[in-house]
């Protein structure tokens, strides 16, 4: 080999060394989850692990535990109380501090309150809130299918946040030049909402909104397309894929966490979890529609979307990243306020 090769050969380690810092190490765990062969494996990055775990503990509260004893209730004593009125006054205010620790505890009572004056109507952070307590009750009994006995509170969603982190509004998609591709139909860029992929940017809009439209695009015979009523579009495809990358991704796991990938479509190979998920696909859309979407007209207008919509909830709005909101501790011993209506 003459000098000028090894000269040119030596470049090349070089440059492949100095690229070899670029890219990061991935530090994954996996675990086996089904028959070998089978490509079942679930995978974590031991990077992200200590953030989510710090995001999902259960910060330290007085509990507040239910009074059903005899006494006046809240809706006895107080003028305006027209969610929580079963409550005792001693329940009803530990859950008032309660509250404020998990949604307004830089601003304090006054963020949904007149100073003062408790009972007036005045704010719109409580005219949302009241609707919130509904929801909330509505999902820990109603929802079971899907949040188990672990349910949710205030907390999972807001986590000391006046806003929670994950929300959407609808997307007209990022402005496109004039001309031939002057409209994307939302794709081909890149959205953080679908995992950098450059599918549907708002898989939201179309299946956790009103009239969510159908999931399953796969066939279930070969060529002709014998018994199928419609057949599904490469772009329907895709709108799928981008709402499971979503859901993968607020889950913070693969695909295998629901499907054996050998065949998406089949229930029988599927993990239980998919189970969960189809009861939560159910579930979000019906809490966009009879809670989030109609709050539009109470809030002000900086915070509705770029449509003038209200803003609503997804897969991540509860789970942050992990496939348990809080790894499926649950509050609602303590805060048993939140289990549902109580018989009177
Ligand atoms: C995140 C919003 C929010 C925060 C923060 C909040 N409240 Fe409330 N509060 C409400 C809502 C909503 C109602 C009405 C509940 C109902 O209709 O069942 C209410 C009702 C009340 C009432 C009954 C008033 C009446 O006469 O009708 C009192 C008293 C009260 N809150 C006290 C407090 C105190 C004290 C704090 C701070 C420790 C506080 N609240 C923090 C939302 C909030
Ligand atoms: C399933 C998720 C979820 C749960 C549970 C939830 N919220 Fe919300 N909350 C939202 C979303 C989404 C919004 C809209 C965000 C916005 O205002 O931009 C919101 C908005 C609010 C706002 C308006 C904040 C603002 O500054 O505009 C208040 C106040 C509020 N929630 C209180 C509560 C209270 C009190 C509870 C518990 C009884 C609760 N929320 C439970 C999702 C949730
Ligand atoms: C948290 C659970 C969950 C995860 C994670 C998940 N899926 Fe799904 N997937 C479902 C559920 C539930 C359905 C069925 C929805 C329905 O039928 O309404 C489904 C349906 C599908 C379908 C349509 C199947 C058919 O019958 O036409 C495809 C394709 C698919 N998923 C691909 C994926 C891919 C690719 C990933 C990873 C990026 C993924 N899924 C991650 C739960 C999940
Ligand atoms: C209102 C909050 C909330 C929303 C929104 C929500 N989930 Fe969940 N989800 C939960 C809770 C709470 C649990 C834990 C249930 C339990 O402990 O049994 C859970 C559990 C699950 C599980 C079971 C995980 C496991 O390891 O067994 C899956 C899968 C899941 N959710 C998927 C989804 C998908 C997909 C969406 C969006 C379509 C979604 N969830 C939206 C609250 C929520």
């Amino acid at each position: 080999m003459n000098t000028p090769m090894l000269g040119k050969l030596a470049a090349c380690g070089f440059a492949l060394i100095m690229l070899q810092s670029c890219w990061e190490a991935p530090n994954t765990q996996s675990t086996q989850t089904g028959f070998r062969g089978t490509g079942m494996i679930d995978t974590k990055n031991d990077k992200t692990l200590a953030n989510l775990q710090s995001l999902n503990r259960i910060p330290e509260a007085a509990p507040v535990p239910a009074d059903t004893g005899p006494g006046p209730k809240a809706k006895d004593v107080f003028e305006n109380v027209q969610v929580l009125g079963d409550l005792s006054v001693a329940e009803f205010t530990g859950t008032m501090v309660a509250i404020t620790s998990w949604v307004s505890p830089e601003e304090g009572c006054t963020y949904c309150h007149v100073a003062g004056n408790f009972a007036s109507e005045e704010l719109y952070t409580k005219a949302v809130s009241r609707r919130m307590m509904e929801m909330t009750r509505d999902i820990n009994s109603n929802w079971t299918d899907h949040v188990g006995e672990t349910g949710v509170t205030c907390l999972t969603c807001h986590r000391g946040n006046n806003v929670p982190e994950y929300i959407w509004f609808e997307q007209d998609g990022p402005r496109t030049a004039a001309g031939m591709s002057a409209k994307s139909y939302q794709q081909n860029h890149a959205a953080m909402n679908v995992g950098s992929t450059s599918m549907l940017s708002d898989p939201f809009s179309k299946y956790l909104s009103d009239e969510p439209a159908a999931i399953r695009v796969i066939a279930q015979n070969a060529l002709p397309y014998k018994g199928v009523d419609a057949i599904s579009s490469t772009q329907d495809t895709e709108n799928t894929y981008s709402l499971m990358v979503h859901m993968s991704e607020s889950l913070g796991v693969n695909c295998t966490a629901c499907h054996n990938t050998r065949a998406f479509t089949s229930w029988e190979q599927s993990p239980p979890a998919r189970m969960t998920a189809w009861h939560g696909l159910q579930m979000v859309p019906e809490l966009n529609k009879t809670y989030l979407e109609p709050l539009g007209p109470t809030y002000p207008a900086n915070r509705l979307g770029p449509l003038g919509d209200a803003p609503k909830v997804s897969c991540a709005t509860c789970h942050q990243g992990v496939s348990k909101p809080f790894y499926g501790q649950s509050m609602l011993e303590d805060f048993p306020a939140w289990k549902g209506v109580r018989d009177e």
